[in-house]
């Protein structure tokens, strides 16, 4: 209800809308109208209130509170139950203790800060307070545990679309999941299930992007290879429209793949990409080798040419662009 409120208020924002007109709106008593203003009130929402005039918004906290994020969401399913915190260890580890619960398909955890952010290969994942999307999404898609990497391919690709679309910003995806701009990380997805041998229980795809961070947020270790939006862009970006523009991007992409499977979404995945032909170094558990990247397979994994000629697919490991490093 609290975001059918915001929703009307932001859309009638020059004006007043009377108590009345929004009894009759939201079929609720003015005294149940009145509860919920006092709540967004306390939440941050700046409303001024008139017994004769009624209602106005006059400014929004700068967080992604759930009646934010719902109010302007154009999605199905997918963030329609938001799990919010002003601070949490881990957005991911939330999601996954939610979905051993029970969670539905296309809930989400946002939170403002992490104590605890995980990065991929046991990394920590920078995540101050009010200043990035820190988001987890539990997903329960009907496909084969092997096909599970493909949800982070196309998480790039809905973040690299929000990116352009909201920040008007142009991001190159490195492989598998890193968002670049002018060659600096901006995003990164780590992807984590649960399933059998043959059937998947969920899938939590947990994305950070750095959206208002300023140069003196970063650690001085971060500096140098990660950047912002902001930054980027010299100005500061809406966190609840990106964050809105990437749920869209995202659902509609899974349902395409569910649907009509994932060779267009790959296509696309190689437009944004900056490795195709790059001679880089590839880490891996067990091996560091260097090598020209060739391809994506279908499955999403990396072909690449080692030095000798050899093809090799690469499924999980890392690209280090910096051959000398
Ligand atoms: C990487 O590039 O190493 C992946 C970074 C993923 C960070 C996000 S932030 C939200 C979610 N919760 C986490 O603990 N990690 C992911």
């Amino acid at each position: 209800m609290r975001a059918e409120i915001i929703k009307l208020l932001r859309k009638r924002s020059h004006e007043f809308v009377s108590g009345e007109e929004m009894c009759r709106c939201f079929g609720i008593s003015r005294t149940a109208i009145w509860k919920h203003i006092q709540l967004l009130r306390k939440e941050g929402f700046d409303i001024e209130a008139y017994s004769r005039k009624g209602y106005r918004l006059r400014g929004e906290p700068d967080c992604l509170l759930p009646e934010k994020v719902a109010a302007g969401l154009a999605t199905n399913v997918l963030g329609h139950q938001i799990d919010y915190h002003d601070e949490i260890n881990s957005t991911n580890e939330r999601a996954k203790q939610l979905a051993r619960e029970g969670a539905l398909h296309g809930m989400i955890v946002i939170a403002e800060k992490q104590l605890q952010g995980k990065g991929r290969l046991g990394r920590f994942w920078y995540s101050p307070s009010g200043t990035g999307i820190w988001l987890s999404m539990i997903l329960r898609p009907k496909i084969l545990p092997f096909e599970a990497p493909k949800l982070t391919l196309l998480a790039g690709v809905a973040a690299a679309r929000a990116i352009q679309q909201v920040a008007h910003l142009t991001p190159e995806i490195k492989w598998p999941n890193d968002i670049l701009l002018e060659g600096k990380k901006v995003s990164g997805i780590l992807t984590e299930m649960s399933a059998e041998m043959d059937a998947i229980n969920f899938v939590i795809v947990g994305i950070g992007i750095n959206v208002n961070l300023l140069p003196e947020d970063f650690e001085p270790e971060l500096k140098d290879i990660a950047t912002s939006l902001a930054i980027q862009k010299g100005e500061k970006i809406s966190r609840v429209h990106l964050l809105q523009c990437f749920l869209r991007e995202m659902e509609a992409l899974y349902e395409e793949f569910l649907h009509n499977g994932f060779a267009d979404i790959l296509d696309e995945w190689k437009q944004w990409t900056n490795l195709l032909g790059r001679r880089v170094k590839i880490n891996m558990i067990s091996d560091e080798f260097l090598a020209t990247i060739v391809d994506i397979d279908d499955s999403g994994s990396l072909v690449v040419e080692r030095e000798g000629g050899e093809i090799q697919h690469v499924f999980s490991g890392e690209v280090s662009l910096n051959i000398n490093a």
